[in-house]
């Protein structure tokens, strides 16, 4: 066996070069080929190894095996170089498939259009919308509220009748306290009382918010929401409230007529006091007349409760069931669901966030 580290020139060049040139051949890749490349040409590579060994040959014998190695050597090169390009245009291949979108496809939903206002949400705006644009302003009072405030000061006394409709949540008083108990405000009306107290008339405000009564079934929740009116100054009277009123409704539900009926009624706090019902019409089934709140001129008491000279200033109030108003414009058949968090009830009946209710651009879309 010939001894290739004594005389280098005893190795079989062309069995080397086929050898890396299979190993090109091989490479699927450009890692691969890469180590092809200096397991060949690289510092201690099988050419390059073979090449520093020249300087120790005889001189007769360097010519002629220097240029066989480097025969060799550019074989090997070539085909490397080939292969590089082969491999590059094939992984260049690859990834514009890889990475190739469709810009085609439509795009992907944002949490601003999945998103849904509730239904008793977008009545209290398209309300507040409708009321603003009378100059009424918003006024708001707590969930609980105290004893004096949601009755006494409305003209219902201890022991009034008026107070056992209204199914009262009462809180806990401290042990040892004869204060009577805070309630759960029952109806919005204490925020007239708020209102009367804390600014002087002219007096024009609606007040929406969430009250309680313990009672449940397919149209009575524990907890629901009202929209409070009121107006006091020297001279409005009852021909306002009903236009308020008609105004009101017509926008609201979107309609040039509305045909309404006030009947007369009792409430504490007003005198006379009219319930507000109005034919179905506007709904597509005339001659049903449906009861949607309460209303009447502020009662003198109240007025003297508030401070205010029942002889120099009079006004009236109203009180409407928001969600009742959003079962009826939308056709909402039960009012449980409304408090349920269902996501599935909520894309039924909900509304577009980007679709806020204004009197110029239509109130629902
Ligand atoms: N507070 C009444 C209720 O909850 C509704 C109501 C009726 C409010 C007449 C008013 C009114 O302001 O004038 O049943």
């Amino acid at each position: 066996m010939a001894d290739t580290a004594a005389d280098p020139s005893a190795i079989d060049l062309s069995a080397l070069e086929s050898e890396l040139l299979n190993d090109v051949a091989k490479a699927m890749d450009l890692g691969a080929l890469d180590a092809v490349r200096v397991s060949a040409l690289g510092k201690k590579g099988r050419i390059s190894e073979l090449m520093a060994k020249l300087g120790a040959m005889p001189a007769d014998q360097r010519k002629a095996f220097g240029q066989a190695v480097n025969n060799v050597k550019a074989a090997v090169s070539e085909a490397l170089d080939q292969k590089k390009a082969t491999l590059e245009v094939a992984a260049l291949a690859a990834r514009l498939a890889n990475e190739h979108s469709d810009i085609t496809l439509p795009v992907r939903v944002g949490p601003e259009a999945q998103g849904r206002i509730h239904p008793v949400s977008q009545v209290l705006d398209e309300c507040i919308e409708i009321f603003a644009d009378m100059g009424f302003k918003v006024a708001e009072g707590p969930d609980i509220e105290s004893d004096d405030y949601n009755f006494t000061k409305l003209n219902i006394p201890a022991e009034h009748p008026a107070r056992q409709e209204h199914d009262t949540f009462y809180l806990k008083t401290k042990p040892g306290s004869n204060a009577a108990p805070l309630v759960l405000r029952t109806h919005t009306s204490p925020v007239q009382i708020r209102t009367m107290l804390g600014q002087k008339p002219p007096i024009r405000i609606i007040a929406p918010g969430r009250v309680y009564r313990c009672d449940s079934d397919q149209t009575h929740t524990p907890m629901f929401h009202q929209i409070e009116g009121l107006v006091i100054d020297e001279t409005t009277h009852m021909g306002h409230l009903k236009w308020v009123l008609e105004e009101m409704c017509k926008a609201f539900f979107e309609v040039d007529t509305v045909t309404m009926r006030f009947r007369a009624s009792h409430f504490p706090f007003t005198e006379p006091s009219m319930e507000i019902d109005i034919d179905k019409g506007a709904l597509g089934k005339p001659g049903e007349w449906l009861e949607i709140g309460g209303c009447g001129m502020v009662h003198p008491n109240v007025l003297r409760n508030c401070g205010l000279d029942p002889e120099t200033y009079q006004g009236f109030a109203f009180g409407m069931g928001l969600d009742r108003m959003a079962m009826l414009k939308y056709g909402i058949p039960d009012l449980r669901p409304f408090f349920a968090g269902d996501l599935k009830w909520l894309r039924h009946y909900g509304f577009s966030i980007l679709d806020q209710p204004t009197l110029g651009g239509g109130l629902s879309s």
